[in-house]
């Protein structure tokens, strides 16, 4: 399993990202700034927790890259699921979500960043 980070959205909805730099590699910290970024602390990289895209004039040049999930309800259900590129399908209730599981999926037909 590689590194990675969770968070919670505005929207309810878990933010996966890989947490492994994509300057040289080095696992990036899970405090987020003020302005929503999470720090490479080896170069000094800052990546935007919602789109994984780094500063401009940062070593790193590509975003973290998104990691796809699965929401089950109690019964197995999946309520909602984002895909590693972004999409989402279905919606949760804000008020319900903490009654919801996640699970990750292993990618199908590529590999994971
Ligand atoms: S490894 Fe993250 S900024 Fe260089």
């Amino acid at each position: 399993m590689r590194p990675s980070l969770a968070f919670r959205g505005e929207d309810g909805l878990p933010i996966l990202r890989s947490a492994k730099c994509t300057h040289l590699g080095c696992t990036v910290g899970s405090d987020v700034d003020a302005e929503g970024r999470i720090l490479c602390p080896c170069h000094v990289s800052f990546f935007d927790v919602k789109t994984g895209q780094p500063n401009a004039g940062a070593p790193a040049k590509e975003p973290l890259p998104s990691i796809g999930w699965v929401l089950m309800d109690a019964d197995l259900n999946i309520v909602a699921s984002r895909s590693s590129d972004g999409a989402v399908h279905g919606h949760i209730d804000p008020t319900k979500a903490d009654q919801l599981d996640v699970y990750i999926g292993k990618p199908q037909g590529g590999r994971s960043s």
